[in-house]
C-alpha cells in the first residue's frame, strides 16, 4: 500500500517546489481561498516581519533618511494606503528593504493581511 502512495506524494512535493521557485518573480498574490489568508494578523504575523526588516530605518523616530515610522498598525496601514508599501516590497528595481526583497512568504503574508482588511 505504501508503495502506491509514496510516488504521487513525491511528485506532488516536486510540483510544489517548482511552483514556489517559479512564482518568485510574480507579484506575490496568493489565492483568496488559501487557508493561511484568513488567519493573518498584525500582531502575530506582520509586526514581526516589519520589526526584523524595516524598523532599523523606519523606527520611531525613523533613521537613515526613511521618511516615516512603521512601528504601529496605523502607520503600516497608512503606508499601504498612501505610500505604495505593497508596490515597494514587490519592486525589483526599487525594493524595500533597499538591499533586496523579502522572501515571497513574507510578501504573501503582508498581501494577505491587506486583503483581509488589516486585522489586528
Ligand atoms: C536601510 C534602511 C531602510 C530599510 C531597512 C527599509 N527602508 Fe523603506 N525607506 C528607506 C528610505 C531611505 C526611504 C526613502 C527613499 C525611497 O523612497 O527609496 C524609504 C521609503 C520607503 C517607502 C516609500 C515612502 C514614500 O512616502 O514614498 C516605503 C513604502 C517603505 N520605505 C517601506 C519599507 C518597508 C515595508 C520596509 C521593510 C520591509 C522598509 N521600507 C525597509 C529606508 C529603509
Amino acid at each position: 500500500m505504501i508503495r502506491y502512495l509514496t510516488r504521487p506524494a513525491i511528485l506532488f512535493l516536486g510540483a510544489i517546489t517548482i511552483g514556489c521557485s517559479s512564482s518568485d518573480n510574480s507579484d506575490g498574490v496568493i489565492p483568496p481561498d488559501d487557508p493561511d489568508n484568513e488567519s493573518v494578523t498584525y500582531t502575530a504575523n506582520i509586526r514581526p516581519i516589519i520589526q526584523s526588516n524595516c524598523t532599523s530605518c523606519h523606527g520611531n523616530p525613523p533613521t537613515q533618511n526613511a521618511p516615516m515610522s512603521l512601528t504601529t498598525l496605523q502607520q503600516v496601514r497608512s503606508a499601504v494606503q498612501s505610500r505604495n508599501l505593497l508596490g515597494r516590497i514587490n519592486s525589483t528595481t526599487n525594493p524595500m528593504p533597499p538591499d533586496g526583497r523579502l522572501p515571497v512568504s513574507a510578501r504573501n503574508a503582508i498581501q494577505a493581511w491587506v486583503d483581509a482588511g488589516f486585522p489586528e
